[in-house]
Order: structure tokens, then sequence, then C-alpha cells
């Protein structure tokens, strides 16, 4: 099992952060104001991408973590665009490590499955970056549990494994829960997943004319664009009064709450936003409250069809 662990020992926390929005919805100031608040709640495991706002993410990142660096996990993802090859995987970690002023990064994910590169070239090529010491752990995201099972097997025969994957995973997003959970936790891997509140969707606003990332980007709103998810998150919104706590705390709490979860990765524009997912870390919901959230949406189909005999 991957016991994700920061270069000190400290143990991965129990919520991850992403930092998508520094240096777009966040400016400077609202990153590092969100970067400071998660510190003092603890987070010690932040993810970014080569891809997001055009570098500010990652450089936003490096430029808080600096005098904290041996008590983080961070992790940034490569090849979301120009595929898995060598080449395009050495440019754009360096571009990233550059960016963030860093020699070594905990984590590096390659960002999405890319069908038109050997894994081996892929794996080879990751495999180098750890024993050289420049990354510690290797992770994968986006792929479906073949396709992780599929570079497993290579990535064993180059002498390296994955480590750790990020899916989405929401109360209106369970696909993870048919085979990519149950895989991760035969096979040991750690899974950060990403979009714990639909991005933004379960935390209710939407329901009472509220506005964000689904009123903003059409591949989002197209992501959360189903009729049952508006009653999946006005009765999530229902709950959370009953309990006195807020929307985003329970979906947070919820998706956390599942075996194969390591750390959620939650995100937001501004502090006052982050509160309630950062909240998410001292709520552990009863067997009888997680039953009931997990009832509003629909549990996927297991993965074989001889439901007779399915383990649920
Ligand atoms: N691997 C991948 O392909 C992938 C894809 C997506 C994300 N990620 C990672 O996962 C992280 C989290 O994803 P996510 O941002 O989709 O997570 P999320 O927690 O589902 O959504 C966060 C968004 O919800 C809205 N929000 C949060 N708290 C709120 C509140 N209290 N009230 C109202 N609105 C609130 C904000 O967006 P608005 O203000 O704009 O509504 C915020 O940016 C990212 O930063 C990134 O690191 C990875």
């Amino acid at each position: 099992m991957t016991d994700l662990k920061a270069i000190d020992g400290t143990e991965v926390s129990a919520l991850c952060f992403g930092c998508m929005q520094f240096g777009g919805t966040a400016d400077g100031q609202a990153s590092r104001d969100m970067y400071e608040a998660c510190r003092v709640a603890g987070v010690n495991f932040f993810d970014t991408a080569h891809t997001y706002t055009g570098g500010e993410a990652e450089r936003l990142l490096g430029l808080f973590s600096r005098q904290d660096r041996e008590r983080l996990i961070i992790a940034t993802k490569a090849a979301y665009t120009g595929g898995s090859g060598r080449n395009n995987i050495l440019r754009q970690f360096d571009e990233s490590r550059a960016r963030m002023n860093l020699d070594m990064i905990d984590i590096l994910y390659l960002h999405r499955w890319d069908p038109d590169t050997p894994l081996d070239e892929t794996f080879e090529t990751l495999s180098e970056l750890q024993q050289t010491g420049a990354i510690r752990y290797i992770g994968v995201s986006n792929f479906a549990a073949w396709q992780v099972m599929k570079a497993q097997g290579v990535a064993n025969l180059v002498g390296t494994r994955i480590d750790v994957i990020q899916p989405m995973y929401s109360l209106i997003k369970r696909q993870a829960e048919v085979e990519i959970f149950p895989m991760a936790i035969d096979e040991g891997i750690a899974v950060a997943p990403y979009s714990p509140l639909g991005s933004g969707f379960l935390t209710g606003k939407y329901l009472t004319g509220g506005t964000g990332r689904l009123s903003t980007d059409k591949r989002y709103a197209a992501r959360y664009g189903q009729d049952w998810m508006v009653d999946t998150a006005q009765c999530l919104s229902g709950i959370a009064t009953e309990m006195g706590i807020d929307a985003a705390t329970l979906a947070v709490a919820w998706a956390a709450q599942h075996t194969a979860v390591t750390a959620p990765i939650i995100s937001a524009r501004s502090v006052a936003q982050l509160q309630p997912s950062l909240e998410a870390r001292n709520l552990k919901l009863t067997d009888e409250a997680y039953d009931r959230i997990e009832a509003l949406s629909v549990r996927p189909a297991p993965a074989t069809d001889r439901l007779e005999e399915a383990v649920f």
C-alpha cells in the first residue's frame, strides 16, 4: 500500500488542496490566503498541473510553499497536451520545476491517458525521473481501471509502480466506485479524487440563482447538466440544514469517507468559500448519515451483469 509521506516523514493530510484557481479566479493575495488557511488547518498535500492558469498556479504554489517544503507533498501533472512521450514529459516537467523553483516534486501524474504513445516509453521516463530523485511518487489521472492496470504492468516491468491515482469523484459523479476504487484497494494505490463538490454544484448555490464555474464554463455546465443532479443537490442541502452545517462540508466529508479515498482534492476561489470544505476534516459521518446521503444519487451498476452474485 502506498503510504504517501512528506520528505520529513509527515503523513499525508486527510484533505488535499487543488491550486487550479491560483492566478485565475483567485488572484495572488486570495491564493496566498487560501494556502495559509490550508496550512493552519493541517493540510500538507497540494495539487497543481502544468496546464493550469498558464503556469501561474505552479508559480504561486512554489512561492508559498518554499519555507515549509520538507513537510509538504506537492503534486503536479504533465501531458494534458502533447502526449505522454518522453520529450513532452521531460519538457513540461522541467517547466513545472522551474516555475515552482523546486528540484524535486513529490508526485508527478500523467494528466490523462494517451492512446498513441507506447506505455514503456512513458514509464521508462517516469522511472528515470524517480531514480534520479526528481520525483518520489508516480501517479495517473483520469485513467479507466483497465488503463491503470495495463500501465501498472508496464511500470512493474521497468522497476517502478503507480502509487497514486486521481479520478473524479463526488455524490453526483460515482463511476469510480465501480472498478477504480476496488482496483485501488486491491493494488494498494492511494486515491486523491478531484471535484468533491461537483465543481461547486453540491454547495447548492445554483439552486438559488448563484453563479460560478458552471455558469461561465460550458464544459462544466455539460458535465453537471443532468436534471436528477438538481434533486440530489437539493436533498443534500436539506440534510445539511437539518445537521446545522454547510452542504459543502457534507459533500466533501461524504466523498472522503469512502474506504478507498486517501484525500479528496478540495478547492475554492477565496478563504470564505474554502472554509466549509476545510471543515470536512472534522466531520465523521455515522453509518446512517452516510447511507442516507448515498441514497440521494443512483449507485452505478456493477462491473459485471451477474447481479444476483454481485457484492456491493
Ligand atoms: N485531474 C484532473 O483532470 C482535474 C480536474 C479538475 C480538478 N482537478 C484538481 O482538483 C481540484 C479541485 O477540483 P474542483 O475545483 O472541481 O473541486 P470542487 O471542490 O468540486 O469545486 C470547487 C469549486 O466550487 C466552488 N465553491 C467551492 N466552495 C464554495 C462555496 N463555499 N460556495 C460556493 N461555491 C463554492 C468554487 O468555484 P466557483 O466559485 O467558480 O463556482 C470552487 O472553485 C482542482 O483545484 C485541481 O487541483 C483535477
